[in-house]
């Protein structure tokens, strides 16, 4: 344990006040909340202070060190092939991990992923994959090493043993409205990327109403903090920033989007899930001196001969899930008991808002409102428009629902169709459409 003692309210104090803290005052203030002698009030008021004074770039380097050394690390050295981690800094409807790890399985890596719970408004891989009944992402060390090693893939969460100060922490900042802070986020994410031991990394930052940070200059701006915290832990690593300012895929919801990216893996589905993942997936392999155009078109042509969706069906058995679930998804997946459509105005669509989308899937249950919340698997939303879709007068885009509620009960379904009045806007003007990837971070300087 580190020796500053300086009494806690004199440190969250500076922080209130704009001051700075050095590297051992942080990590006694981490040892002691881990030690339990600091209290989640305490700790939750230094990261409140911090996301509204700022924390600097040096405390953000100090915070993932302090949480890379709460716990382990995976060795990973030895496998087969490159080892790869990918990571996205959080959004909605976004599950492209269900759709990468398995593509950069196929292609010959190895993939060792340790995600998150739902976040904020946003949603949690974790949470995602515990939705396939009997699927366990509790591994230990060990088993995520011989998973990787049998399989090629394991998607394990933080646990005990791995980044555990990240583990307590995110599941404070989920409910004390304490996650959009670039050094928190950076440390959160890059702690359990470089503890994970991937020699690799390829991280996902999203820009736009969904994400943590909603404008494209900050989104750059943590990206480049995330990619040179990798880099000088001496893993090949780099970005993309990308849009969130709707929803990436065609739901948001835990059971929901596992069938979502399915039906991408089987060829099909959100034509933005599948554009981002496979640009994700190309950036690892050009980020392994596997090329650029060559790169996507290896990786399209292993998710179009369905190689992506069988390695995707080993994961889900290697972590005691049914595979059945990559034919016939909603079969096995838990499935609402209120389904409902509902659809805005005809005309244009101008705007999702898209961090109330990921609020209202909240609300039906797919997030939790308090850390000892459980979350429901199978409700959320199945939103088939996107901005610039025309909606019909009949409620329906390209002969879909606009949007399909999925709820536990009637009554939640009201509530939900009443928030999404204001959440989707339609109009007779065009509408602006913003890019699917606004920047490639890291890229530049690869040899
Ligand atoms: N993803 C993480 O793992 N941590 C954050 O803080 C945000 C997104």
């Amino acid at each position: 344990m580190s020796g500053d003692a300086t009494p806690i309210p004199e440190l969250i104090g500076r922080k209130r006040d704009g001051g700075e803290l050095s590297g051992d005052e942080l990590r006694g203030l981490l040892d002691r909340y881990l030690a339990d002698l600091m209290d989640d009030a305490q700790m939750a008021a230094l990261l409140m202070a911090g996301v509204i004074r700022g924390f600097t770039r040096d405390e953000a380097i100090v915070l993932t060190e302090a949480f890379i050394a709460s716990g382990e690390r995976v060795d990973l050295a030895g496998l087969r092939g490159p080892t790869v981690d990918k990571h996205s800094t959080g959004g909605v409807g976004d599950t492209t991990t269900f759709v990468v790890a398995p593509l950069l399985a196929a292609a010959g890596c190895q993939v060792a992923k340790l995600s998150g719970r739902g976040l904020g408004h946003t949603g949690g891989t974790i949470d995602k994959l515990e939705a396939i009944p009997g699927v366990r992402t509790d591994l230990t060390i060990d088993e995520v090493r011989a998973q990787v090693e049998r399989v090629g893939l394991a998607v394990a969460s933080a646990t005990a043993d791995l980044v555990p100060a990240d583990k307590r922490l995110y599941a404070l900042r989920d409910v004390t409205a304490t996650v959009p802070s670039p050094a928190l986020i950076a440390a959160s994410v890059m702690s359990k990327k470089i503890a994970g031991g991937a020699s690799t990394i390829m991280l996902d930052v999203k820009a736009g109403d969904g994400a943590f940070s909603p404008r494209v200059e900050d989104a750059v701006a943590l990206a480049e903090l995330c990619v040179g915290i990798g880099t000088a832990h001496g893993r090949r690593t780099a970005a993309l920033v990308t849009d969130m300012s709707q929803p990436l895929g065609d739901a948001v919801g835990n059971a929901l989007e596992v069938a979502a990216a399915i039906e991408v893996l089987q060829g099909a589905g959100s034509m933005r899930l599948r554009d981002v993942s496979l640009a994700l997936a190309a950036g690892t392999l050009e980020l392994l001196g596997r090329g650029g155009d060559e790169a996507l078109e290896e990786v399209t042509a292993l998710l179009d001969g369905g190689a992506a969706l069988e390695r995707f069906g080993d994961l889900v058995v290697a972590q005691g899930g049914d595979r059945r679930v990559i034919e016939a998804p909603r079969d096995v997946l838990p499935v609402a008991p209120v389904i409902r459509d509902w659809a805005p105005a005809s005309g244009i669509v101008h705007a999702i808002a898209c961090r109330r989308i990921g609020e209202i899937a909240g609300m039906l249950g797919a997030g939790r409102q308090r850390a000892a919340d459980v979350i429901d698997p199978a409700v959320g939303l199945e939103i088939h428009v996107r901005v610039g879709d025309v909606v019909a007068a009949d409620g329906r885009c390209a002969g879909r629902p606009a949007v399909r509620i999925h709820a536990a009960d009637e009554a939640s379904a009201d509530h939900a169709a009443e928030a999404l009045a204001q959440a989707v806007v339609t109009g007779s003007a065009a509408a602006d459409i913003v890019p699917l990837v606004h920047r490639r971070i890291g890229f530049d300087d690869l040899p």
